[in-house]
């Protein structure tokens, strides 16, 4: 039997309910980007709101935290995990809760005694020393010397603000040393395996800590630690949770785990991350904000593991991985049986993707990592070449190079900032995307923009682009229809100008420094304060997200293919851009 059905099995013969997972992107939460605990879509219900299901709550809750991203790679993190968990909103408290544990790991788990150690929540100003559970402990046949006290370790809330309480934390001694007589929560052999948090206050943005209506209990185990624990395995990805996939992956490279855990542990974290991800109902995409980001980041980093172990990318491995993890977890998450299909599509959809542009940015890399890297470097390479920053970063730590990440972050949350106002449909699609072929026709509207200033009217101005990997369009203001002479030295003086390979270059600025400059945008408030403006030449001058090829003779030939009315005042050119 395994871990999640005797943990269900076990509270539901202690009156609980078992409530299914919620899915791993919050439903009416958007403070956090996704679920990272248990109790966290029970918040309402610890707030006092009642559960349809009753007062006795159980379940296994699919959990993503990627804030230690750096971390993945050894024995035990996780992007993802299932965190196990029982509650009482307002019914039983500290002593069932303690007891249940207890019967729980030593008479279902069979852990003998002696390889358990609590810690107990030692006081604050605020909050008393928590006598009870102490003594609860005591009474089941915990050892005193076992029973750590402590302070802040021992109080438990999701992020800054909500429902939270001190809590007492069970520890499993994993190590074939001799027992310590006294338990030190800060001794490595002693790994957490529970929490019992008994959620009796509720923190506000103030730091204010009040009661709450009701006293409830939340508890959490981390599965996949568990698990190894009860094998008796160092090596998380050699237990049972993870073996099978490793054994896919060893036989996708034809190379053995041994002395290629790192590259193997995130592939098989990666993708099992994505696809849970994926195949939740939300319907979450890859894409380079919020959850579809995190997702981006995983699959990508994942095919660089994968190139690293010499697989070959072409192929299908990373549907074989997904295929095992689907069917290893589909009794238990029907959804991933749901949206196979869908899973299977975006991770080859986002591998195609990166597929396109990786070699050259490996390139570029190799080309800018003779020194450490600066933040405009870093989003040159997200941004044209589609390399999350971990990636850059772990290119750069193989050759001891640091990443200026604060520069990174400051560059993104612009191009953020200008990529919701894309997806609100003020720019459409103009700035959205990525690909080699779109990075090109960015500049190439550039380029017809500032052509048609000199060969129309001094008084064209941008009303809009959309750009996709096919072709451009432009819409613009001008009073007439084109004459044939019009759009032929239009399409004319933009290829005299690709061909005199003019370099595109960039730099950021103030806002208002900018539009004194004389660069052109088209909605200026739409902007933060500090912006990209490129430059081509001495003619043309925009504020603009980017991306943009280096230099204007990557452009090839440009091809007016049509010209026509968009609105009143407003014209509209399609153009193409062909191989010389
Ligand atoms: N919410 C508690 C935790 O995540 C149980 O540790």
């Amino acid at each position: 039997m395994n871990l999640k059905d005797l943990f269900i099995d076990f509270f539901v013969s202690k009156g609980h309910k078992q409530i299914p997972s919620a899915p791993v992107v919050p439903e009416n939460d958007p403070s956090v980007l996704f679920n990272t605990a248990g109790m966290q879509p029970l918040i309402p219900y610890l707030m006092g709101e009642p559960h349809p299901y009753g007062t006795r709550l159980c379940d296994y809750q699919k959990c993503i935290r990627t804030n230690d991203l750096d971390n993945i790679g050894d024995s035990y993190h996780h992007t993802f995990f299932e965190m196990l968990g029982n509650w009482s909103l307002g019914d039983y408290f500290k002593e069932e809760a303690i007891e249940w544990s207890f019967e729980f790991l030593t008479k279902v788990l069979n852990i003998p005694v002696e390889k358990l150690a609590v810690t107990v929540y030692e006081g604050s100003d605020k909050i008393p020393f928590d006598q009870v559970s102490h003594d609860k402990w005591l009474s089941l046949g915990i050892d005193e010397k076992k029973i750590a006290r402590t302070k802040d370790d021992n109080f438990w809330i999701a992020g800054e603000t909500g429902p939270c309480g001190p809590d007492s934390e069970m520890f499993y001694f994993r190590s074939d040393d001799e027992i310590p007589e006294v338990f030190d929560p800060e001794d490595e052999r002693w790994v957490e395996i529970w929490n019992d948090v008994f959620m009796q206050y509720y923190k506000d943005e103030n730091g204010n800590i009040t009661e709450l209506p009701k006293k409830n209990v939340d508890t959490g185990m981390g599965l996949e630690r568990t698990v190894a624990i009860l094998e008796g395995v160092d090596d998380n990805y050699t237990s049972s949770v993870w073996k099978d996939v490793i054994e896919v992956i060893e036989n996708i490279s034809k190379l053995p785990y041994k002395g290629n855990e790192k590259s193997m542990r995130i592939i098989a974290d990666h993708i099992r991350t994505s696809v849970f991800i994926s195949a939740d109902y939300s319907g979450i995409k890859p894409s380079n904000v919020g959850q579809g980001y995190i997702l981006r980041r995983l699959i990508r980093r994942a095919i660089r593991h994968a190139k690293k172990l010499g697989i070959d990318i072409d192929s299908n491995w990373e549907s074989l991985i997904a295929e095992k993890i689907i069917e290893k977890y589909s009794k238990y998450y029907k959804e991933l049986e749901d949206n196979k299909a869908i899973v299977l599509d975006v991770l080859k959809n986002e591998k195609i993707r990166f597929n396109r542009t990786i070699e050259k940015g490996l390139k570029e890399f190799e080309k800018v990592a003779n020194k450490d890297i600066d933040g405009i470097t870093a989003f040159h390479l997200f941004d044209t070449y589609g390399f999350p920053i971990e990636l850059t970063e772990e290119l750069a730590s193989e050759k001891g190079l640091k990443v200026d990440i604060e520069g990174f972050n400051t560059k993104f949350k612009e191009h953020q900032e200008l990529s919701r106002t894309a997806s609100q449909g003020q720019f459409k699609g103009g700035l959205g995307g990525h690909s080699e072929k779109e990075t090109m026709y960015h500049t190439a509207t550039h380029l017809l923009n500032a052509a048609l200033k000199k060969t129309v009217s001094k008084d064209v101005h941008q009303k809009g682009s959309n750009i996709t990997e096919e072709r451009m369009r432009f819409d613009f203001s001008c009073d007439h229809k084109l004459t044939d002479e019009e759009k032929q030295s239009t399409e004319d003086l933009v290829n005299k100008w690709i061909n005199e390979g003019i370099d595109v270059t960039q730099e950021e600025m103030k806002k208002e420094d900018a539009i004194k400059s004389g660069a052109e945008c088209m909605f200026i408030e739409k902007y933060p304060d500090i912006v990209t403006v490129y430059s081509i030449g001495d003619f043309s001058k925009e504020l603009c997200g980017g991306p943009h090829v280096k230099n204007t003779k990557e452009l090839g030939h440009f091809k007016i293919v049509k010209e026509e009315a968009s609105s009143a005042g407003v014209r509209r050119i399609k153009a193409i851009l062909e191989d010389k």
